[in-house]
Parts: structure tokens; sequence; C-alpha cells
């Protein structure tokens, strides 16, 4: 399709240059043991039979009373699923698998150094381990079911374990990432109003053995400023007895588990049986304000969400191995590492480190010794590893049936390396689109029943029914070329119930727009407005082109640019701050920095550094901007908003759009100037850039 007429576009629909791929349909062998091959799904699925559909997923899991009430939709948007049902996730992801296959590994932990072995943690084990937890953390820690807990635990089998412990005695839990600065998770912590804290001393990431445990204390100072009292900081040891850490143990606050656990061997807690509209976990999402946003989960329907999901777009049976290679910190490891693959009983893989050390072959190396035939990944990794190693997995003796991408638009080229060489040919693959907020899939295929068209996700999944609507709320018809804002119409069981603390912003960001009637009840006035852009084409397959709002996406990390800027302004001297995306080959994209200063400060390296520093100590060093640039003036609009695109074009090189509206258009020459003569002497000049990355850079921060 050429969809080169821009000119009839409006400033709200983006113009998209994509060609239209081929298709690729999924091999017999993959068709003939998939657990969705007949086509009678869809119809189960299709809009007549909702909300009753999702009964189907809801009966994947075992409830200790049954609902009376599918969805409930008396207070909109908080929607209400399965209710009157209660339930455990933890004995739903435990318990109720220990009669059939107790010995089965229930996850298979790699740990980064290669001479370490695999740990095997059998459904047994994983049972003894999430009860001893649970005895701890309710008679030692003393927490309550409906309190909160954070987490800041990198990859080990410790996550999954806390995880189903606080949700056996229906505790909330709150996984901050790993890599995450102890500032952000004490902002985190304050927020959930978390009294405990669970860390780690250190754990392996690129052959270092990093040194956790002293995020702790900025976390604990941070929660503090911010007025949150952490009464205990319970410390996981990487090699039990140990200590990993430089930073001192506080007396009376800090506890080694491996110490405390041994008054609760053996222990057993009866799960505690929850509605299941009780949260089961917050997870934060960057936001456009520099607040992020505390996504809740609820328990049935998140858990049934993510069951279903993985059964049929996962394909996961009990025997599969799966690999899910994100990290527990993200919604993607939450879903489909920990609460769907166990729900399901089958054996899901962890891997503490970075999956191209100590080289290319190392994720390869992973998946034929275990036996992997599922993984699950990003397009960030992929991309990784084919640069790094692109005839690596030929080296290897593993097989695939199946794969994921997730996370952000895949490049088509990149998109058929991953078929072609990372699957051998012989794996069908699902490109799946969603959200922090969403508990699981949007749009995907579903494998062995619609083929794959490289660069789109797909169609809405079962029981999804997308819409694109432009601005003003008109639908954006499939097949016109034509993007616009892509919107779920109905609720479904893995919505997020609101953010923590905040139900006005959850209806702000998420329904205001598209709402036909506040006083409605029912759920078709009531779009979901998922803040992506997006294009269909006529036959129904959906092509995501990133969020509407400003986030820049490094390596999969959604960083908010308000966040970014917040914390560049706390550097010395910085009066204003500007955070754009740059183009980066192996990233995706990267941050750039612009400042500008307070009176009486001269730009020098060192307020350089101090932007640079202060980047990493907030939000962390995944953040770190690739340049910052001490401007003398922003571009502004007459109401004094900075315009964003404009310093974007002039970082990647591309036209930096109409200026006719700057209250100051004489700046952009100077700045053009200043960053493109320094890039060009650094050989920081991208090559051309894509169509797709050029019209996203040319909108950034156009919200604005
Ligand atoms: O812009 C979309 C992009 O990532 C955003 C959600 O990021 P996060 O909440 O961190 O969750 C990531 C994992 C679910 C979306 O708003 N995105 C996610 N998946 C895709 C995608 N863009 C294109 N294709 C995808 N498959």
């Amino acid at each position: 399709m050429a969809l080169d007429e821009a000119s009839e576009v409006s400033e709200a629909q983006i113009a998209v240059h994509w060609r239209e791929e081929e298709l690729y349909y999924p091999p017999a062998k993959f068709i003939g043991q998939a657990n969705a091959s007949d086509p009678a799904i869809f119809q189960r699925f299709s809009e007549e039979h909702f909300p009753e559909c999702f009964k189907e997923y809801a009966d994947l899991l075992t409830w200790d009373r049954y609902w009376h009430t599918t969805l409930d939709t008396s207070n909109p948007p908080f929607w209400k699923w399965f209710v009157g049902g209660r339930l455990n996730a933890s004995y739903n992801c435990v318990d109720r698998h220990l009669a059939r296959d107790p010995n089965k590994a229930a996850l298979l932990w790699v740990p980064e150094p290669e001479q370490e072995p695999t740990v095997a943690v059998t459904y047994q084990e994983l049972y003894r381990r999430v009860n001893e937890l649970a005895a701890l953390l309710q008679g030692f820690a003393g927490v309550k079911t409906g309190d909160r807990v954070t987490f800041h635990l990198p990859m080990v089998p410790e996550l999954p374990v806390a995880m189903l412990a606080c949700a056996r005695l229906g505790v909330i839990h709150s996984q901050v990432f790993g890599g995450f600065s102890g500032a952000a998770c004490g902002g985190r912590i304050a927020d959930s109003q978390s009294t405990i804290l669970v860390t780690m001393d250190g754990y392996y990431r690129n052959g270092e053995l990093v040194d956790h445990k002293v995020k702790a204390d900025e976390a604990v100072a941070r929660a503090a400023e911010e007025g949150m009292t952490v009464d205990k900081v319970l410390v996981f040891r990487r090699h039990p007895g140990e200590y990993a850490s430089k930073s001192p143990m506080v007396a009376g606050r800090d506890f080694f588990v491996d110490e405390v656990i041994g008054d609760y061997r053996d222990a057993l807690v009866e799960p505690v049986s929850m509605p299941a509209e009780a949260p089961l976990f917050i997870m934060y999402s960057s936001g456009t304000t520099g607040r992020p946003k505390g996504c809740q989960h609820s328990t049935g329907g998140y858990l049934a969400y993510v069951t279903g999901t993985s059964k049929y777009y996962q394909d996961i049976h009990p025997e599969d191995t799966y690999w899910c290679a994100a990290d527990i910190g993200w919604i993607t490891g939450h879903s489909y590492i920990v609460y769907g693959p166990l729900s399901l009983g089958t054996t899901t893989v962890l891997y503490e480190g970075v999956p191209t050390y100590p080289d290319a072959g190392r994720a390869w190396r992973i998946a034929e010794r275990l036996g992997v035939n599922i993984f699950h990944t990003a397009p960030t990794t992929i991309r990784m590893l084919r640069k790094l190693g692109p005839d690596e997995p030929k080296k290897y003796n593993y097989h695939f049936k199946h794969m994921t991408t997730v996370g952000e638009p895949i490049e088509p080229e990149v998109w058929r390396w991953y078929y072609e060489v990372v699957g051998k040919g012989e794996a069908a693959i699902v490109d799946t689109w969603w959200q922090t907020e969403n508990g699981g899939f949007l749009g995907s295929t579903l494998p062995a029943l619609q083929p794959m068209k490289p660069g789109s996700c797909g169609p809405g999944v079962l029981g999804i029914y997308p819409v694109i609507y432009d601005e003003d709320g008109n639908e954006v018809a499939a097949g016109s070329g034509k993007a616009g804002n892509i919107c779920i119409r109905n609720p479904w069981p893995g919505i997020f119930q609101t953010i923590w603390g905040d139900p006005e912003r959850f209806i702000d960001t998420y329904y205001r727009k598209y709402c036909k009637d506040p006083d409605s009840k029912d759920w078709h006035d009531w779009p979901y407005f998922a803040n992506d852009g997006a294009m269909q084409a006529a036959d129904g397959y959906f092509r995501i082109l990133g969020r509407v709002d400003d986030v820049i996406n490094v390596a999969g990390h959604r960083l908010g640019t308000k966040e970014l800027e917040s914390a560049a302004v706390l550097a010395e001297g910085v009066a204003e701050a500007a955070a754009v995306p740059v183009v980066d080959e192996l990233r995706g994209r990267a941050v750039e920095m612009y400042v500008s200063l307070r009176p009486g400060f001269v730009a020098s390296d060192e307020i350089k550094r101090g932007v640079s520093d202060v980047i990493a100590s907030e939000i962390g060093k995944v953040a770190i901007p690739k340049n910052v640039w001490i401007v003398a003036d922003m571009p502004k609009t007459r109401s004094g908003k900075i315009m964003r695109r404009v310093i974007a074009g002039i970082s990647n090189f591309t036209d930096v759009g109409d200026t006719s509206t700057l209250a100051n258009p004489e700046v952009v020459d100077d700045i053009r100037e200043h960053v493109q003569s320094e890039k060009r002497a650094r050989g920081e000049v991208p090559k051309a850039l894509s169509a797709k990355d050029k019209e996203e850079i040319g909108q950034f921060g156009q919200a604005e």
C-alpha cells in the first residue's frame, strides 16, 4: 500500500509510510499440538458473547467460591470482574499442581556466572519456600492482608517466591525493577505506603557482582523524606552466609532472610481466600508527569486473563520449558514469567544476567541445555543478539516451537532474522502489544490460526475489540492508511483497577478523552484510551506507532520525559531541562538532555556531569543521557511550553518542522549549529532515519 498521501492528514493523525509486509503461516507441526487450533474459538469470544466469554479463562483457575456476576459495570470505569468469587493466587500457582507433579521444576534459575549450576526449584520445593517466607512475613515482619510490601529484587528465584508468599497472605506486592536507583525505589515505597522492603545484597550483571543493598539505604532515606518510615529491610543474600555489599546492616532494621527463616522451617500458611477484586499487586509505570503511576491489578480478573492468554497465545502446555527473558520487575515478567506460566503448571526459566554475557552465544546455550521450546523477548534484545552474533543461533541445537516479541514495534528486517535465524523457520511468532496497565495481551495473532505479519501485532486478541479514533472521536477506518489513537471499546478481566491512590488521574488519563457520556453505566460509552498511536490495515491487523505522550523507550525501558526533566533540574546550576529521544541502533532510543542554566552559572563539563549523575541516582543508569547540551534558551511556544520536537529534530539531524509558532525562533539556528557541529566532530551523525523514526521524532512532544 502506498501511504505517501500525507497531505490530507490532520495534526492528530500520523502519516505512515510503511509498506505492507507479506504473511507468514505457522508450521504444520506447531498447529498439530496447539492449545487453540479450532477456529470456533473466535465465535466463542465474539462480541455477542461478551462478557460471559471470559468464563472460559476464569474456569482455568481453581476457585474457593464461584462468582455470581461476571462483569459489574455499576461504577464506570471501575469495572469489577467475577464478583462474588473467591480464590488465592498462590494456591493457583503452586498448591494445585502438587498432586499431579510435585517433582517437576517450577522454576529453572540460571545464574549469570556460567560455572554456577542451574538451580531447579520443583513445585514441592516452591511450596515449601513460599510457605516459609509467608510465615516469616506474617510472624516476623507483621504484615497483614491488604498491606503493601515493596521488593527491590534482581532476577533470582527469591523474587517469584516473595510474590507468591505475599499473594498467599493477600498482601499487595510492589516490585520495583532492580536496575532502578534507590531514590526511585524510595519514591515508590512512599507512594504505596509500604513499611517493609525486601531486597538482596548483590547480584551478577555483566560479570560483576553488583552491590545492591546500598540502594536499600537510599530508598529508605528517600521514603522517609516523603513521609514514609520503613520498619524492616529484609535482605536475601546472593550466596547465603556471605555478604556481598559494603553497606552496613542497620541494627533493628535490616535482617538477613537466611538467618531469620530458620524460625519458620517447614511452616505452613493457609492461603487466604481473597475476593476476586482484591488487589494482587501494584506495578509502577512511567507517565507524562513526574510521579509514576501505580497500576493496581486485581486477583481474579488478572489471574484469569494471564492464565488464558498464556495458554492460547503463548501456547504453554505443562510439559513445555518456557523462557521469557524479560525482567520480573516489569509487567511482562509478572504476567508471563510468574503468574501465567505457573498457574498453568509449566516450567518457567529465570535468567539472572545479560543475554550476551559472556558472549553472543549465551542465550542459545541456555536454550539448548535446558531444552527451552518457547522463547519470549523484546526487540531491543533481538537487535542486540543480532548485532553481536548474527550466526550464533545456528551453532546450537535447540528448537523453539513458539517465540514472542513484546514491548515496542519490531522492524520487519529484525523480525525476519528472529524468524529465520533464531526460530530456524520452525517457530510460530506472536508480536504482542499491550501495556503495564493492561495485565495481559491486547493485540496479537492466535498462533495456530492467524498468520504472522512482520511489524504488525495482529488484530485484537480474544475478547478485545479495538478501534482507532481521531482527535475528535471519529473512527479511523481500517485500510485508510491513516493513523490515530488506538482504544479498546470494552473492559476485560486483566485491565488495571485504578492508579494507586489517584482514581481521578486514572479516569483522566485513560477514559476522559473518549467517554461518550460520563453518567452512563454502559461500558459501550467508556472506551479505554491506550495513549498509543496506531494504524489498522485492511485485513484488521494493527501497527502500533508508540506512545502519543512523551515517553522515551530506551532498550525497552519506558522513561517519562517529565521524570527525566524533573531529575535534571536537581543538578547544580540547571534552570530548565528538556529530554528528547535520539535514534540509537542498539537500544532503539537513547536520551538526550537539553538544559539551560540559572543566572550566574557558566556552561562547563562539570555541570553536564552533574546532570548525568543526578539522572543516574534519581532514575537509574539506563536513563543516563547520551549527551547533555547546555543552551542559552529553549525553543518555546508563546505560552512558554518547550517545543521538544524542534530539539529532537536537531539531535537526530531531521527536519525541525514549522517553527513559526515559536516565541523565540532565532534560538533554533544557534542550537543547531552548536549541537550538530559537535556531533559531527564526534562522528555522531546518524545514518538516514527510517520513515517511521522520522515520524516519531517529528511529532515528539507534540501533545505539549
Ligand atoms: O507503546 C506501546 C509499546 O510499549 C508501551 C507499553 O509499555 P509498558 O507499559 O512498559 O509495557 C511493555 C510490555 C507490555 C505501549 O503503550 N508496546 C508494547 N508492546 C508493543 C508496543 N509497541 C509495538 N508493538 C508491541 N508489540
